[in-house]
């Protein structure tokens, strides 16, 4: 279970930091990025720092804010935002196919929100992979206290190099995480590697669309607050990612931007002037209490130093968010399914 409330918000505040490096972590971890002065390219090649930094700030910020899933969902009329946010889990799942018994990979869990949920739906054993400590200690509470911790586990380690052998799952899936990845191409040809043959990788991508247009000043700020906001090395196409998959050795089987399917589009939890009793602190009142919460915290010495810089580049996010969802320029909701060949008659895995 997610821990939302404003003393817990305090308490994880940092993750696996000690108190007293929060502020200095915070500020090291703004200054990879543009509108600090940072690179693209020092940010790639220090991916795993920016995102297990980021990740250390920000996840009970989350928990507090969204729950116990950390990815964005379109929304139908009438429906709650925890209600479309299961409601996309389960689309993952039945796009998989999954079944009873199946061994599956979630790339990049979080805290187990979607892990839980899709294990439940679908009767299967799923394995979490992330590289936080942290997460992954929140994720082990919440296996146990969901009553799955004999059939799901977390497993420590970098998707761009994962500590699994070849061949090893049914199917696998990554909601909003291979984002953190330096380049695609390594992180879906790890999943490739790690899939038994014939099998399907099921991925929600954040993508530029075809609107983005890079000689755009206002388009290249709207990206650079995403990845301030976000724990981005960069922001890749929709088109740059269909390839990835592709060169990774994956037959394409789907790949389409869901956010056309929706009444409510998945930047609207983002929209502050949107009155919404079920993403009550994504709305302006709501704002201002987390602000109001979080700056008495850190006066008090309750949250530790550093708390307001973190709640201030989360608000770049969301404000980035949500123009790039409004401008059409982003997409959190690009789907991509990918299938593994199958082995040809005669082939056993052992000489592949
Ligand atoms: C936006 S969160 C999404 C989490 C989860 N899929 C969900 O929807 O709740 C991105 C996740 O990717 C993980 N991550 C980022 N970089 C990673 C890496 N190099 N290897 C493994 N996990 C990574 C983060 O720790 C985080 O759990």
């Amino acid at each position: 279970m997610a821990k939302r409330g404003a003393l817990d918000l305090a308490s994880g505040l940092g993750g696996k930091l000690s108190k007293q490096q929060v502020d200095s972590a915070a500020q090291q971890y703004v200054n990879y990025h543009e509108l600090y002065g940072g690179e693209e390219e020092s940010r790639k090649s220090n991916y795993a720092e920016l995102a297990n930094k980021y990740y250390d700030l920000v996840t009970s910020f989350y928990e507090y804010g969204w729950g116990d899933s950390f990815h964005l969902a379109g929304r139908w009329h009438g429906e709650t935002l925890r209600e479309s946010i299961k409601r996309h889990q389960h689309f993952m799942a039945l796009q998989l196919g999954l079944k009873e018994g199946m061994k599956v990979l979630d790339v990049g869990c979080g805290i187990g929100g979607p892990l839980v949920e899709i294990a439940r739906f679908s009767s299967t054993s799923i394995t979490g992979l992330n590289n936080n400590d942290y997460q992954i200690s929140r994720g082990q509470e919440f296996i146990l206290s969901a009553g799955l911790s004999e059939k799901c586990n977390f497993l420590k380690g970098d998707f761009m190099d994962m500590p699994i052998s070849d061949n090893s799952f049914d199917a696998a899936y990554s909601l909003q995480a291979t984002c953190h990845a330096p380049n695609a191409l390594g992180v879906y040809s790890e999943v490739y590697r790690v899939l038994k043959p014939g099998q399907y990788f099921a991925l929600d991508e954040w993508c530029l669309t075809d609107q983005f247009d890079s000689n755009n000043a206002r388009h290249r700020t709207i990206k650079a607050e995403i990845e301030l906001g976000d724990g981005l090395p960069d922001i890749r196409t929709t088109r740059q990612c269909i390839q990835a998959m592709k060169d990774a050795g994956f037959e394409v089987v789907c790949a389409k931007d869901l956010a056309s399917d929706f009444p409510c589009p998945w930047y609207q939890p983002m929209d502050p002037t949107h009155i919404s009793w079920s993403s009550f602190q994504c709305t302006r009142i709501g704002h201002f209490i987390t602000r109001t919460i979080v700056n008495t915290l850190e006066f008090l010495r309750i949250a530790p130093a550093g708390s307001m810089k973190v709640y201030n580049f989360l608000q770049t996010a969301s404000e980035g968010l949500l123009k790039g969802g409004r401008e059409g320029i982003f997409t959190a909701n690009f789907f991509i399914l990918g299938r593994k060949p199958a082995l040809e008659t005669g082939t056993t895995i052992g000489n592949l």
